[in-house]
């Protein structure tokens, strides 16, 4: 195991799946909260921070109990910090200090640095510079602008890198990681998505005994993979539950609750459409309109729930980026099902006590985790659809006329996306119902009718998003299709705006 203290970096996150990639378990905690017992630990890395050393106000832990007595790496502001306060200098550089750059001189015999050759590319992002090295250090590599880029400290195993290995930018980054954690640290790569699933599966089984546990299955990734990770451990034990609000894409419900039935899953297919629709009806503000699905979801859900007799525990799907403490933020892990409760008291189901089986791991990992188990591809490839569906996407207010038309075209223009091999290489596509009509012709008749808006983007993660260059062939297929099989349709038109300023969603 390793731990990653958060000065509050952008890229802290980054250093952990980059670690994670060396099937080397590591944990994230911010500076000013590090565990209490380290004897588990076999090495720690200090993050960047957007902080000067030199300010009072910085993050200045006490880092007596780690340095010379772990394997410790300080990566940008954790270098500085560690020249900082061992008798180095470090100032404000007077060189531009940002983006790509290559190692020029480099000491072959440390180990720290095997197999990375001169000119490697790494990246720098950085206000400060080190202008000399702490005591009893030595120098490990220079850059063309930057003397100090990476140092050791004489006779421990205490290293400092000026540039971020963690960006992928830094085309050596992994290397040098591995040269850390594996060759120096001696940390055992054993972090695999088998040996996750078998571990976490005998937790389960000792956690849970023969206790009861419902889960809130969506069709999504998350959801899915945590539900056949439970179902491993205690069989039909655990009681999936899956809505359908009425406003998933077209044939979503049939299909999934199939899927899930043939994984072996003890799941229920609840349709609760009419109720939600009932509830939407009239409502066109955005924010309305997630409240009362998040209000309707939380009483069938509850309803449901009652119905499974002693039941003793709540699944769920949470991921890591969801309860990693941030150093800025103020509040703690916060699970997404009850950002929607806002009325009255808890309800039933809340009460029970929470299971979260993959907390502990990033999305991609969530992926493996689910490949290693035989989740389908179809299921694990899944773009990400919102909890309020479709109607985010029909602008205004919400009639069953008008989900049943948004799915038409949602299902040609997603069902195009995949026949013509394009589907994987989008990160999330989805049909935007407008709320306008405008004029066209068929045949000798004027027509005034509805038009949609196409959206498909890339992403990583939904925080910054651009939209895709589909192929012009693809969507004047796309449009043929949609204008002349949807009636009420006379208008395609295609999102060119990025994130930001634009959102992915319109409302
Ligand atoms: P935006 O529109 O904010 O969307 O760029 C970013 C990502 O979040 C999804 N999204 C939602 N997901 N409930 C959800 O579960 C919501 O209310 C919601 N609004 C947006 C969106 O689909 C995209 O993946």
């Amino acid at each position: 195991n390793v731990l990653i203290l958060d000065f509050g970096s952008q890229y802290t996150q980054l250093i952990a799946r980059r670690v994670r990639e060396l099937n080397i378990f590591c944990e994230i905690k911010p500076f000013n909260k590090p565990p209490d017992d380290l004897s588990e630990y076999k090495a720690v890395i200090l993050s960047g921070s957007p902080h000067s050393v030199r300010a009072e106000d910085a993050p200045h832990p006490d880092l007596s109990n780690i340095k010379g007595k772990k394997p410790l790496l300080g990566v940008c502001y954790g270098a500085q910090y560690l020249a900082h306060f061992n008798g180095g200098n470090v100032e404000k550089s007077n060189t531009r200090e940002y983006g790509r750059a290559n190692l020029a001189k480099i000491q072959k015999e440390d180990p720290f640095l095997n197999k990375i050759g001169v000119g490697s590319q790494v990246w720098m992002s950085h206000a400060d510079t080190i202008k000399s090295l702490p005591e009893n250090s030595t120098l490990l590599a220079s850059t063309h602008d930057v003397e100090n880029a990476a140092f050791k400290f004489i006779g421990e195993d205490t290293y400092g890198i000026q540039f971020h290995p963690e960006v992928y930018h830094s085309t050596d980054g992994k290397q040098i990681l591995e040269n850390f954690l594996v060759n120096i640290a001696k940390v055992e790569q054993t972090w695999t998505p088998a040996a996750f699933v078998e571990t976490t599966v005998a937790e389960l089984k000792a956690k849970i005994g023969d206790e009861k546990v419902i889960l809130g299955l969506s069709g999504g990734v998350d959801s899915s993979v945590a539900a056949v990770l439970l179902n491993k451990a205690i069989g039909d034990n655990l009681h999936c539950i899956f809505v359908n609000n009425g406003l998933l894409r077209k044939n979503e419900f049939e299909d999934v609750l199939h899927q899930y039935k043939d994984m072996g899953l003890n799941v229920k297919g609840v349709d609760a459409s009419a109720r939600f629709l009932d509830a939407l009806e009239g409502e066109s503000d955005p924010e309305k309109k997630r409240k009362i699905i998040g209000r309707v979801f939380i009483e069938v859900f509850d309803d449901e729930a009652h119905k499974v007799e002693n039941a003793k525990w709540l699944a769920q799907g949470t991921i890591y980026p969801d309860v990693i403490e941030s150093v800025s933020a103020t509040g703690g892990p916060s699970a997404t099902i009850k950002s929607h409760h806002n009325v009255g008291g808890l309800p039933d189901f809340m009460k029970l006590k929470v299971v979260e089986p993959l907390k502990m791991l990033f999305k991609d990992e969530v992926r493996r985790v689910g490949k290693s188990m035989g989740l389908e591809p179809n299921l694990l490839g899944r773009h990400p659809f919102p909890g309020p569906g479709l109607a985010i996407r029909i602008l205004g207010d919400i009639t069953r006329e008008k989900v049943a038309i948004l799915q038409e075209v949602d299902h040609i223009f997603i069902q195009g996306l995949k026949e013509w091999g394009l589907y994987d290489q989008v990160w999330q596509a989805g049909a935007m119902l407008l709320p306008v009509n405008s004029v066209g012709v068929m045949g000798d008749e004027r027509t005034y009718e509805k038009c949609v808006a196409l959206r498909a983007v890339e992403s990583t993660d939904g925080m910054t998003a651009d939209w895709v260059n589909l192929p012009y062939a693809f969507l004047q297929k796309t449009s043929n299709d949609i204008i002349n099989k949807v009636p009420g349709v006379n208008r395609v038109v295609y999102d060119i705006s990025s994130k930001p300023p634009a959102t992915i969603e319109w409302e």
